[in-house]
């Protein structure tokens, strides 16, 4: 059901007008704002579908190297051989140089980074609406403008609007893809001509922290073009489809001349920020592709079985390529968020260019057989 609120409404309900992206967005993402409201461990029934995680754990390939770590978890990993080429051995993994990655705790801390880094007076972002908080969150909070231009309707990100709307005080323009909440991707033949073309005005950095749920073709990551061109970078995260989220690691891969500049700006006198137990996991997680494919075959299923149930309760799901869904929830009257957690059911709901919208993590089939039970005993809308 269409919402009746109207967009001027909406601006001053959401607060989007005098706060900015960051708020109305960071319901979206893990609560920044100290301990999870939920304490997990004490509630086991609990379906936790609210921050898009793996739910089927990590790799028994990364298990085994954090344990075979642990003695030796008392040393730098640059003190270790094992360890002293984790960048190089990531690196390689995507065809780069180790030159071309900056290893950060968690892709959330690259996309702190360069704005901060990127800062100048008067300087704006460019970005999508609705799209990942926190690098729009942290852009605002140091005094840039945000130009988020709305999805397309088909939901996907308008690049033709977002490049023109690039102008000579736009420092950064940031683009995920697939992007999140939306769950649509674009085509690598569109991204790359984006690419290209923004990169001749600024900076553009592509976060493909779900790419690897696509299936090739379109899983082709713009990692080759950031190397060579010293305007485009690339964030990966390990936290979703390696389901180290808890263990913190991610990069940011670009131009020599480029890493060069913003590893100069962070940690350069603490040496390095990651665990050894996390980067030991990440390079065992890496070579274990068999754990990635089982990972990315059951969330298809239990993906497409989601959105297969709420199309037949008429309630016109995005078509998600991700391992979230986004449904608009018509004229549901209430948190529905705070609704699902009364049923054990922990989501996420906001409102989006004036509709209000559900956001649901894939879990496992159990999981989401159990979500939809829910959905049809109670959705009334
Ligand atoms: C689009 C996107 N980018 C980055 C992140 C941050 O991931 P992390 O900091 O765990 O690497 C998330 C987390 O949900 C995300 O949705």
């Amino acid at each position: 059901m269409p919402s009746t609120i109207n967009r001027r409404n909406w601006f001053k309900q959401t607060s989007f007008a005098t706060l900015g992206l960051g708020l109305s967005m960071r319901s979206f993402a893990h609560d920044t704002e100290g301990l999870p409201k939920t304490n997990f461990d004490s509630q086991k029934s609990l379906i936790n579908l609210s921050s898009n995680e793996n739910p089927y754990s990590i790799s028994p390939k990364a298990k085994q190297a954090i344990i075979d770590m642990i003695p030796w978890a008392s040393r730098y990993s640059f003190n270790l051989d094992g360890l002293k080429d984790a960048r190089t051995t990531i690196a390689k993994y995507y065809g780069v140089a180790a030159e071309n990655i900056l290893l950060t705790a968690g892709s959330g801390e690259v996309l702190d980074l360069v704005p901060r880094f990127l800062n100048k007076p008067n300087g704006n972002l460019v970005t999508a609406d609705p799209t990942f908080f926190v690098l729009p969150a942290t852009a605002k909070k140091i005094g840039y403008s945000v130009n988020a231009v709305p999805v397309g309707s088909d939901r996907g990100l308008n690049l033709p609007a977002m490049l023109s709307a690039i102008n000579n005080d736009t420092q950064l323009v940031y683009i995920v893809n697939p992007n999140n909440p939306t769950g649509t991707y674009l085509k690598p033949g569109a991204m790359k001509q984006f690419c290209e073309e923004a990169a001749k005005k600024t900076v553009v950095m592509i976060d493909e922290a779900y790419i690897d749920f696509l299936d090739a073709p379109d899983n082709e990551s713009m990692i080759p073009l950031a190397a060579n061109n010293s305007n485009i970078l690339v964030t990966r995260t390990f936290s979703k489809i390696h389901g180290l989220a808890g263990l913190r690691i991610g990069y940011v891969i670009g131009s020599e001349s480029r890493i060069k500049e913003l590893e100069q700006s962070y940690f350069t006198e603490s040496q390095i920020a990651i665990s050894d137990l996390t980067l030991a996991a990440a390079m065992a997680s890496l070579q274990d592709e068999e754990h990635r494919l089982q990972v990315k075959q059951k969330n298809a299923a239990a993906r497409d079985y989601t959105l297969k149930s709420l199309r037949e309760m008429k309630l016109n799901p995005i078509t998600s390529y991700t391992n979230f869904i986004l449904f608009p929830l018509g004229n549901y009257d209430g948190n529905f968020a705070d609704f699902m957690m009364t049923k054990n059911i922990h989501l996420r709901s906001n409102t989006y260019l004036g509709e209000k919208w559900c956001r649901v993590s894939v879990g496992t089939m159990d999981e989401m057989q159990q979500f939809i039970k829910v959905m049809k005993e109670t959705w009334k809308a």
